[in-house]
């Protein structure tokens, strides 16, 4: 029998996927996993939002390394999982392609992971990301490739055999990288990082994108 694909639209899309979200295997979500917190780097003290935080496993990270964890996403049902997951952390729900409802200069460093194909408008959401950190403040950007994501691969997951979709949009990595210089981000230092025999390990499946980029990390900073 063949699947019926659905398109739920991203918010419904994460609603429905949040109960499953962390059991699913995701070469692109392990790879993240391997390098994001390395490359933000939390210390004791500080505060940290991630931006679209998802059902928590990155903000668990920041509050662990003694941060003050502050999360923000569009659905309700990551957010009850983030809630569950990290229950000292702060929680709001905001879109990311408006105004973000937060003070602004405040924070010494942000996390945005794996949320990038879904924004719509980039310059709002890197000149509000901008706003909110305090001058020096640490920001890494992590985005599924645009190589892959503009080959038409998008997120998508499997429930009582029907399979969702949920877009991807066709920014590329001079799109990321102009409108956060356009924002005021310096320091940018973009990195691609490819799917090797380890992840392929893990995850049999990913060895259609073995020796591909598949996650890209931009490191950034407010002067
Ligand atoms: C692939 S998940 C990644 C979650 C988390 N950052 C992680 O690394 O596990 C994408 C997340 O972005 C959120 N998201 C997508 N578009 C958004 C928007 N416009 N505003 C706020 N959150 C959004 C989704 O609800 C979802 O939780």
């Amino acid at each position: 029998m063949s699947k019926r694909v659905e398109r739920p639209g991203v918010r419904n899309g994460y609603d429905l996927w949040a109960p499953s979200y962390d059991r699913t295997p995701n070469p692109l979500v392990a790879l993240d996993r391997r390098y994001a917190i390395a490359h933000l780097g939390p210390r004791a003290g500080e505060r940290v939002l991630d931006a679209g935080c998802g059902t928590g496993i990155n903000l668990r990270s920041i509050a662990t390394a003694g941060a003050v964890a502050v999360g923000l996403d569009f659905s309700m049902g990551m957010l009850r999982a983030a809630q569950h997951a990290v229950p000292g952390a702060m929680l709001a729900q905001a879109d990311l392609n408006s105004e973000l409802p937060l003070e602004r200069s405040v924070f010494d460093a942000l996390l945005c992971s794996l949320v990038s194909e879904h924004l719509t408008n980039l310059s709002t959401f890197f000149s509000e990301t901008f706003a909110v950190l305090r001058r020096g403040g640490r920001f890494v950007f992590s985005a599924f490739h645009p190589e892959i994501a503009r080959a038409g691969v998008e997120a998508n997951f499997e429930q009582n055999s029907v399979e969702y979709r949920l877009g991807a949009e066709p920014h590329s990595t001079d799109d990321y990288l102009n409108r956060m210089d356009d924002a005021g981000f310096r320091c940018l230092r973009a990195r691609d990082y490819v799917v090797d025999d380890v992840l392929v390990a893990e995850i049999p499946w990913a060895v259609k994108y073995l020796g591909r980029p598949l996650l890209l990390i931009v490191d950034a900073a407010r002067p």
